[in-house]
């Protein structure tokens, strides 16, 4: 790799000046008329160099020694010194032309990524929805960007665990089965159209009634006994709701082509830990009693109302609750369990994703702080990655009340749009209405929100699914045309500037996927192939590719495939298929 001998390069030029060890490190120029690669290095180790007081000074040094050193290296083209003592690199037409036959050798783009991750494990948890309860844009969005994120790693060669944490259980499922059988009729809601819907309006009704007759929170607490203890009618009921829940999940996972490794493809839901809370309690009562409340940063003990909770020294943190008063468990306790469980299951996992919206960013905080205390895991490993809310451009939408939105009426709407589209092609316009809804959710970094319209999500132009995947079918469609030439590169080429421009953005194919993953940011993909569509799009209006003189042709059909490859491995890696045709 070129940027291992540019670091080396430049920490022996360093060590020359006195500096041991350096760890320097590369960055791209903003300007790419600066150089392919730039480093800061002067600027860095300036207070640990004698000789020279500015670091331009330094700088201009390195550059002379570094000159020297690589002057043998057919790859660099010049080393220069820019600004307070940036140290340019670029690199020669000869190394483009390496570039351009390695990118040319992989069929896979993907195989042209490191395998960094081999020998690591990472759960990844995402989607995650509620029993009996509308499936939600914010589940929507974590399991778009959770698979995407499960994809960056997969592809970095890590072994990857893809968990669905489904809320299926807790208190709120006696007060379901109170509703269901005071009110409800299984036929006619099995049979109705929307399932779901009709146990969200069972729920809301025994609020409704609670408000007036509070006894019967104590029906709730009943059923929900029932449930725990094991009573056949509570947990066939229960099973019934479970059912009914994943056939609407189960058509959504399909329709976005979303799967899970985990518990049979189902995930480890809530109700799986039922039976591993005990433990979890008693390990907290042994490990974070309040007597060691100074050396574990907190402790484990009772509230003023008899619940138990862990609280955080100095109160660092407000406290968080395990237990209830009444001892029933909560949504923390089965977090807790299931990180425990995962400590045993997968041998020490190396990571630990939990894709989930914003507003529990201080849930997890508090979540990831007890289990480090614990020390089940150290900080790092536990990571929350959050996602912003909806915003609704379209005012038909957003007049539904609060944030639910029947996600399969948004894809039967984003397919007939997409239809027109891909010219009436059915397996086009699938490919074109999934992509151009998961591109809304990847381009822009998940924890701000985003805004759902229609227009600017199906659009041909700007930042969309639709634009970069018209310029990979139009890629696509120039290789088809091209007869099959055995002109092989000419190693006298000399690339032009939009060549060079092309060429730059496709070499950084494999390290913004690295990139991405280590930041949990599926966006970085996201926006690197919508400017290689971009500097495709250029390339294509202004260089002749089939019609050029046979020289030029094989460079830019090399080119034309190398985008194709990248972006249809690219999107893959955000879920997204690449239609055939548009
Ligand atoms: N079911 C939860 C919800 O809809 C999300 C679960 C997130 N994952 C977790 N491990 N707590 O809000």
């Amino acid at each position: 790799m070129i940027t291992e001998v540019l670091t080396q390069a430049l920490s022996s030029a360093l060590a020359d000046y006195g500096v041991k060890k350096a760890v320097v490190s590369l960055e791209h120029p903003v300007e790419e008329q600066f150089g392919d690669w730039s480093s800061n290095a002067a600027l860095q180790y300036i207070k640990q160099v004698t000789q020279f007081a500015q670091p331009k000074e330094l700088a201009t040094a390195l550059v002379g020694k570094l000159q020297q050193t690589l002057k043998t290296n057919p790859a660099i083209e010049s080393v220069s010194v820019a600004g307070p003592g940036f140290i340019n690199f670029t690199l020669s037409q000869s190394y483009w032309l390496s570039q351009l036959e390695r990118l040319g050798a992989v069929k896979d783009a993907r195989e042209l990524i490191a395998h960094s991750g081999a020998g690591k494990t990472a759960i990844i948890e995402y989607s995650s929805p509620n029993i009996a309860k509308p499936f939600t844009v914010g589940h929507l969005r974590s399991t778009i960007i959770g698979d995407a994120i499960a994809n960056l790693y997969e592809a970095l060669g890590w072994q990857v665990h893809r968990d669905n944490h489904v809320g299926d259980w807790g208190t709120q499922f006696g007060k379901l089965l109170y509703a269901l059988t005071t009110w409800g009729d299984r036929v006619t809601i099995a049979k109705s159209a929307r399932p779901i819907k009709a146990l969200v309006e069972l729920y809301v009704q025994f609020h409704q009634a609670a408000a007036e007759n509070p006894a019967l929170e104590d029906y709730g607490r009943e059923w929900f006994k029932r449930l725990e203890d094991g009573d056949k009618e509570a947990r066939e009921l229960w099973q019934w709701c479970v059912d009914l829940s994943w056939q609407e999940f189960d058509r959504i996972y399909q329709q976005l082509n979303i799967k899970f490794t985990e518990n049979n493809g189902r995930g480890y839901g809530e109700s799986f830990f039922e039976n591993r809370m005990d433990q979890v309690i008693e390990i907290l009562e042994e490990k974070l009693p309040q007597e060691q409340l100074e050396t574990h940063g907190g402790y484990y003990g009772e509230g003023e109302d008899g619940a138990k909770l862990v609280f955080f020294k100095n109160e660092a943190l407000p406290s968080l609750m395990i237990l209830k008063k009444d001892g029933a468990t909560l949504y923390s306790t089965r977090d807790l369990a299931t990180d425990y469980f995962r400590l045993q299951h997968y041998d020490s996992p190396t990571l630990i994703i939990n894709e989930v919206g914003a507003e529990q960013t201080l849930y997890f905080k508090q979540l990831f702080r007890v289990e480090e205390m614990l020390g089940w895991y150290q900080s790092g490993q536990r990571v929350h990655v959050r996602h912003g809310l909806y915003r609704f451009k379209d005012k038909k939408m957003s007049t539904r009340k609060g944030e639910v939105i029947w996600l399969e009426e948004v894809i039967h709407e984003a397919h007939k749009r997409a239809l027109v589209l891909s010219k009436g092609n059915e397996a086009s316009a699938a490919a074109v209405a999934i992509g151009a809804l998961k591109w809304n959710d990847l381009k822009s970094e998940a924890a701000r929100d985003i805004v759902f319209d229609w227009q600017a999500m199906l659009s041909m132009k700007g930042n969309s699914g639709p634009y970069v995947q018209y310029a990979a079918v139009r890629a696509q469609s120039v290789l088809a045309k091209a007869a099959k030439t055995k002109t092989a590169l000419s190693n006298t080429y000399q690339f032009n500037p939009q060549e060079m421009v092309l060429i730059r953005q496709l070499d950084r194919f494999a390290e913004t996927v690295e990139q991405a993953a280590g930041e949990y940011a599926p966006h970085h993909l996201a926006s690197f192939l919508f400017e290689l569509a971009q500097r495709f799009n250029v390339f294509y209006n202004h260089q002749p590719i089939l019609k050029a003189q046979a020289e030029k042709r094989v460079v830019r059909l090399s080119l034309t495939q190398a985008t194709a490859r990248i972006l249809r491995a690219g999107l893959k890696l955000l879920g997204i298929d690449t239609p055939e045709e548009m």
